[in-house]
């Protein structure tokens, strides 16, 4: 048996709702990078999944070309991994429909995102919002994924995704593997610069609160320094320092610092000097990756290379689950 055979499965994706950012950066994409040596990862840009809010069609379009680009720019090779459009793999949206009849109405009524989503967008509560959490266990579900990469806000997703399974599986045999969650020790949940007890977001207003991947170094700095902390002056890990936690976490992630290192380092030095030095090494993690993405961005016909042969491998995989899936309902074969 070859050695990618028995490598083990990842799927995970990133909605291009905005432009990516820190959060997304060191909740899951960093993390897909140092996995992709050791599974056979399929990463996807989760496009369908954009659709639940209104988004300008233009806009759509270049945030997806970005965050495309983004990943590859991030360090995953798409010589080892597949990346591709969810659009693009018809059989996502056919196997949500199908899982859509093995979903409760309450289990979709208690994701904490629908709600805070919904009371966020009043006028727009559509079923695609309710719904979406479905879609997401179909992404994972259908590549009899081991290991789903993501930060700590899609935890319940899914857990719900492994309830879906668990049920369908009840019904019909083992069809579908059971999924586990994999979200970093530092950096699982990236709080706004500005409201450091709300997450960082692509769909925050204030846009001093969100560090973009590709902010230039100066628009960096300058959200750093801004960065609300608290009355004290000790840079410490402690209960109630949401703002210097939120610092501390982001340094941790980006030089691999543990929280004691890191408060020896900043003894006796102000918040104004730490807030500078996170900012510096934020900066400088991101240079590599915004000067390979601006290399990246204008070569078209490569990124439309790289997400041809994704999509085309991924559909392969794709259909292998999904006739077995459809056949155990009762459906009659495609001919
Ligand atoms: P999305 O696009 O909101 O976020 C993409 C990934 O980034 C993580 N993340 C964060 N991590 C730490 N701190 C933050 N402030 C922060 N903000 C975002 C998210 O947890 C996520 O891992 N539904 C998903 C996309 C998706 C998906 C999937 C993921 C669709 N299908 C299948 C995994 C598997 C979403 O909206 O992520």
């Amino acid at each position: 048996m070859s050695e990618t055979i028995a490598k083990k499965t990842i799927l995970s994706g990133i909605k291009p709702t905005g432009s990516l950012n820190l959060g997304g950066y060191l909740g899951a994409v960093k993390n897909w990078v140092a996995l992709q040596e050791d599974y056979n990862c399929l990463y996807m840009l989760a496009d369908l999944h954009a659709l639940t809010i209104r988004i300008d069609p233009a806009v759509l379009r270049k945030n997806s070309m970005e965050l495309f680009a983004l990943y590859i720019a991030c360090g995953i090779d798409p010589e080892k991994n597949l990346l591709f459009f969810q659009s693009h793999v018809p059989q996502h949206a056919e196997l949500s429909w199908i899982l859509n009849c093995y979903t409760m109405f309450g289990e979709l009524n208690r994701m904490t995102q629908f709600k805070d989503k919904s009371a966020k967008n009043a006028e727009n509560i559509n079923a695609g919002l309710f719904t979406y959490p479905v879609l997401m266990a179909a992404d994972i579900l259908l590549y009899q994924s081991d290991l789903v990469p993501v930060g700590e806000d899609q935890r319940q997703h899914l857990e719900l995704a492994r309830d879906i399974a668990t049920r369908y599986n009840g019904v019909y045999g083992d069809v579908f593997k059971l999924p586990e969650g994999y979200t970093p020790k530092v950096g699982a949940r990236i709080m706004s610069l500005t409201n450091p007890t709300h997450k960082m977001s692509k769909s925050e207003e204030d846009e001093n609160g969100t560090v973009n991947l590709l902010d230039n170094k100066d628009a960096i700095i300058r959200k750093f320094k801004r960065a609300v902390t608290d009355s004290e002056t000790c840079v410490r890990h402690a209960e109630g320092k949401d703002g210097i936690n939120n610092l501390m976490s982001i340094y941790s992630a980006v030089t691999g610092k543990s929280f004691e290192e890191i408060e020896k380092e900043f003894d006796g030095r102000g918040y104004g000097d730490f807030k500078l030095t996170v900012g510096e090494s934020v900066a400088e993690c991101l240079a590599p990756v915004q000067q390979k993405y601006n290399d990246l961005i204008s070569d078209k016909a490569q990124l439309e290379a790289i997400y041809k042969r994704g999509a085309e491998q991924a559909g392969y995989m794709a259909m292998k689950t999904l006739r077995k899936v459809y056949k155990k309902v009762g459906l009659i074969p495609r001919a």
